[in-house]
C-alpha cells in the first residue's frame, strides 16, 4: 500500500536553498553546474569539463547528453533504445538555447542516433521549431546525419519478448510456439525455449520491460559562471508506444523549458501526464515567483496527482520526475513516488558542480510507496 507524505526530510538535499526574489537572481555569480536525470552521472561530468572551458552551455548539455544517446546499453535514449510496437526506434529531443532564447526540437525521428543534434540544427538552421517523421529524417540527411539501424540485439530480443507475451483470452500468441508444440512451462522458462543461447540475466530484464514498459529519457540542465543556462531532453519515448506516438521530450514546455532570467526545468518519466501541466514552463514559473526549486518541481508534481483526484491507486502506476536548476546554481529534482517499487533503491539524480566530481543526489518525493 501506498500512503501521502510530502517528503520533507531531505529539505536541504540538491544544492543550497537561497530565497531570492526572482528579480534579485541576476545580481549573483553563479556557479558552473550541470544536472540530469539518474543515467546522467557521465553526462554530467562531461557537461562540466566544457562548462569549466568556457564552452556554451548548450554545446555542454548536448555534449553530455550524445553520451547515453551514442550508448546502446542505455536502452531509453538513442542508438540500443527500445522500440515502437513495429519493432522501429523512434526518437524525440528538444533544446533551448538561454542566450539566444530559442529552441528546436524533432519527434519520432527514426534512424538517427543523436536526436538532440537535430534538435539543435532545427533551432539554427530553420525558421522553424520543431521536426516530426519523415520531414525530420531528411532533414537530419540533408545535413549529413548517417541513417543506421538504431535496434540492438538487446532491444530486438526484448521487443520480441513483448511480443510473445501479448496473449488473447485463451492464453493464445501468434509470436510464441504453436498448438502443436509441447505444453510451455510460464515466463522465462518459456522464454528459454524460445531464445536458447539467450543469457539468464538478458532474459529476466527483457520480461521485466516488456511486461513494464520503461520510459527512460534524460535530461541534463547547465549553468555557467556567467548566468547562461540551456538544456536538452532526449528519449526513445515509451518502449512498445503505437507508431508516431510523441512524448513529452520534444514538447517545448513539458519535457524542457529554459529561460535564463530565472532558471531550467526538465522531465522525465510518463510524458502523457506531464503534458497534461506543462511541467518544465510550470517549474520554471514557480521559480519566477519564488520558489525554490524543491518547492517548484513538488508543486508540478503535485497538479500531476490533482489530475487523479489525488488517487494513489491510480497514481501507483505512474513515475514521472522534474529537475530544477535556479539563475543562481541552487537546484533539485522531484520524483512522484521515492521509489519506483517497494523493493527498490530511492530515487536519485545526477548532478556536477565546480570543483566536485559527479554524484548522485537524493530525489524529493511527493509519495511514499509502502
Ligand atoms: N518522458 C518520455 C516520454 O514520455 O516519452
Amino acid at each position: 500500500m501506498s500512503r501521502l507524505l510530502i517528503n520533507r526530510r531531505k529539505l536541504l538535499a540538491g544544492g543550497p536553498l537561497i530565497p531570492l526574489a526572482a528579480s534579485s537572481l541576476a545580481q549573483v555569480k553563479p556557479p558552473n553546474v550541470a544536472i540530469a536525470s539518474s543515467n546522467g552521472l557521465r553526462a554530467c561530468a562531461r557537461a562540466m569539463e566544457i562548462l569549466k572551458a568556457g564552452g556554451d552551455t548548450l554545446d555542454a548539455a548536448i555534449a553530455g547528453v550524445n553520451i547515453n544517446e551514442e550508448d546502446p546499453e542505455d536502452n531509453s535514449v538513442g542508438y540500443g533504445g527500445l522500440p515502437n510496437e513495429d519493432g522501429i526506434v523512434e526518437l524525440d529531443a528538444s533544446v533551448m538555447h538561454g542566450p539566444t532564447r530559442r529552441a528546436g526540437a524533432v519527434a519520432a525521428l527514426r534512424g538517427i542516433k543523436t536526436p538532440s543534434k537535430v534538435a539543435r540544427l532545427v533551432m539554427e538552421q530553420t525558421d522553424h521549431i520543431m521536426l516530426v517523421g519523415e520531414g525530420a529524417l531528411r532533414f537530419a540527411k540533408a545535413h549529413g546525419f548517417k541513417e543506421e539501424e538504431l535496434l540492438t540485439e538487446k532491444s530486438r530480443l526484448a521487443w520480441l519478448v513483448w511480443k510473445s507475451s501479448l496473449k488473447d483470452s485463451r492464453g493464445r500468441s501468434n509470436w510464441g510456439p504453436g498448438l502443436d508444440a509441447p505444453p510451455a512451462p510460464q515466463k522465462i522458462g518459456e522464454l528459454r525455449r524460445i531464445f536458447p543461447g539467450v543469457d539468464e540475466r538478458t532474459l529476466a530484464w527483457a520480461w521485466e520491460v516488456a511486461t513494464h514498459p520503461p520510459l527512460g529519457t534524460i535530461n541534463c540542465l547547465t549553468l555557467n559562471s556567467k548566468g547562461e543556462m540551456s538544456g536538452v531532453t532526449t528519449t526513445s519515448g515509451l518502449a512498445w508506444k503505437i507508431p508516431g506516438r510523441v512524448g513529452d521530450s520534444p514538447i517545448i514546455g513539458a519535457g524542457l523549458f529554459v529561460d535564463q532570467d530565472v532558471g531550467a526545468a526538465g522531465s522525465t518519466g510518463r510524458g502523457e501526464e506531464n503534458i497534461r501541466v506543462a511541467g518544465a514552463h510550470t517549474v520554471v514559473e514557480n521559480m519566477r515567483r519564488g520558489m525554490h526549486p524543491r518547492e517548484a518541481v513538488l508543486d508540478a508534481l503535485k497538479r500531476v496527482s490533482r489530475n487523479f483526484n489525488d488517487d494513489l491507486q491510480r497514481l501507483s502506476a505512474i513515475s514521472l520526475n522534474f529537475y530544477a536548476l535556479r539563475r543562481d546554481g541552487a537546484y533539485a529534482a522531484a520524483s512522484l513516488w521515492d521509489r519506483s517499487s517497494p523493493q527498490a533503491k530511492p530515487a536519485q539524480f545526477a548532478a556536477c558542480t565546480d570543483g566536485a566530481a559527479s554524484r548522485l543526489e537524493p530525489m524529493a518525493w511527493l509519495y511514499q510507496r509502502r
